[in-house]
């Protein structure tokens, strides 16, 4: 395949370049290639060609909760959204705790065709937080991460041993930080709006004291951990203090605590629960400052598709999360990088080339040798996003209606067009 008269994206620069992939790689860019006979050739003129997003934390829903999403339908929302890879959390049921789930996602995913899916293995047996499950059977399987997201780990000694035996195995544990007894049945940010609203409050220190944990526990041992979804100014700053002390933590957020304040949940609208919830402005503010100086490395969705069924209810009962694959992409290059936050190269490595460093996952980067794991958008394109429009079978957005700029047009998975508009 030929892909001429692109903006390439590259880890420095950005730079009009012709790229020739054959078979699953990048074997060829230069400024000016022939296509030669036979040869499948896209022209990208006034287009920006990307490595293949990766997003290092979504949830698929198979095995078991298949009316939210299943590896077929967030499959094609990724690569809808200019995913190549997406790395699933193990919240299933059963819960991906032991290498038989782990084996049924991968290969189902090799049914399915789409995108590349790899399986992230519980932390504890059933996420239940009490005995490590499976890690090393399940690592042989191919998880390529740890989490029990959804649930913290509450336990801090069995969070020590599962770093240590995480590492052991070359994996990295991902902590979704959330002190359950804190929590207290919160489900908004707690400050004004949840006092105006009379919904219950979730303070920082909800999420603050799971990542001084962290960061303690990575210090300690001298192994890595990573923050998953941070929504705190205060997390920002531990999380910078930390790394300039030399601990080796990284951290992710979501485009949901870049666009949005809890002044959405004026509204009731039950599509903007999200845990953990989206904060204030200086909280939104921190998160984009984070992303700009690297604090936090990786932009991820949290993709949390749920049915009409579970967010069609009081505010206190519906399900948490925002299905955000299809609506990453955008949202990104409107806030961060349109304005001037990031610039294309930076972008690309918060939401590509970060995440597989992270993860030791291929891809990342756009150059010869490379897998053919690409995204062609069309930075010029404004579009209005609309939930019933999604292939996600989960439609749960807070953004419905919002008017934004960037549109994947390709997707490109080890040398294959997998989407095209
Ligand atoms: O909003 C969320 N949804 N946060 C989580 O931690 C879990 C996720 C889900 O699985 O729905
Ligand atoms: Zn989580
Ligand atoms: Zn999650």
């Amino acid at each position: 395949m030929l892909i001429q008269n692109g903006n390439v994206v590259f880890l420095n620069e950005v730079k009009k370049a012709d790229i020739r992939t054959e078979g699953r790689y990048v074997t060829q860019i230069a400024d000016s290639l022939t296509p030669l006979a036979g040869e499948e050739v896209i022209d990208a003129t006034s287009r920006y060609v990307f490595p293949g997003l990766i997003d290092m934390h979504v949830h698929l829903r198979e095995p078991g909760f298949e009316g939210k999403e299943d590896i077929a339908s967030g499959s094609a929302a990724a690569v809808k959204g200019g995913f190549t890879q997406i790395c699933c959390m193990p919240n299933t049921n059963p819960v991906t705790d032991n290498a038989v789930v782990v084996s049924y996602i991968i290969n189902r995913a090799k049914e399915v065709n789409l995108c590349k899916v790899r399986p992230i293995g519980a932390i504890t047996a059933g996420e239940n937080g009490e005995a490590l499950a499976a890690i090393g059977k399940m690592k042989q399987a191919g998880a390529v991460a740890l989490s029990d997201d959804g649930k913290p780990v509450m336990n801090s000694q069995i969070m020590r041993l599962a770093m240590e035996y995480a590492s052991d195995f070359d994996l990295i544990c991902l902590s979704h930080c959330e002190d359950k007894n804190l929590l207290n049945g919160g489900f908004v940010n707690e400050g004004r709006n949840s006092t105006i609203t009379g919904l219950k409050g979730i303070s920082r220190a909800v999420e603050d004291i799971m990542i001084a944990r962290e960061i303690c526990l990575a210090q300690a041992l001298d192994l890595p951990v990573h923050i998953c979804h941070v929504s705190t100014y205060s997390g920002v700053q531990m999380i910078r203090d930390a790394k300039k002390n030399g601990v080796k933590v990284t951290a992710e957020s979501c485009p949901h605590y870049v666009a949005l304040t809890d002044d959405i949940i004026l509204s009731f609208d039950t599509n903007t629960k999200v845990n953990p919830p989206v904060r204030e402005e200086k909280d939104r503010q921190a998160i984009i400052a984070g992303i700009a100086d690297g604090t936090i490395d990786c932009i991820v969705t949290d993709h949390a598709p749920h049915k009409a069924t579970d967010k069609n209810v009081e505010y206190a009962q519906a399900a948490f999360g925002i299905s955000g694959l299809e609506t990453s992409f955008a949202l990104c290059y409107t806030y961060l990088a349109e304005p001037g936050v990031l610039t294309l190269p930076e972008l690309a490595r918060r939401m590509s080339y970060n995440p597989a460093k992270i993860l030791h996952l291929e891809g990342g980067e756009i150059a010869e040798g490379k897998v053919a794991d690409l995204m062609i958008a069309d930075l010029s394109k404004e579009w209005t996003i609309d939930s019933a429009s999604f292939v996600s079978k989960g439609k749960n957005t807070p953004f419905n209606g919002y008017t934004v700029r960037g549109a994947v047009e390709c997707t490109i998975v080890d040398g294959k067009v997998k989407y095209s508009a």
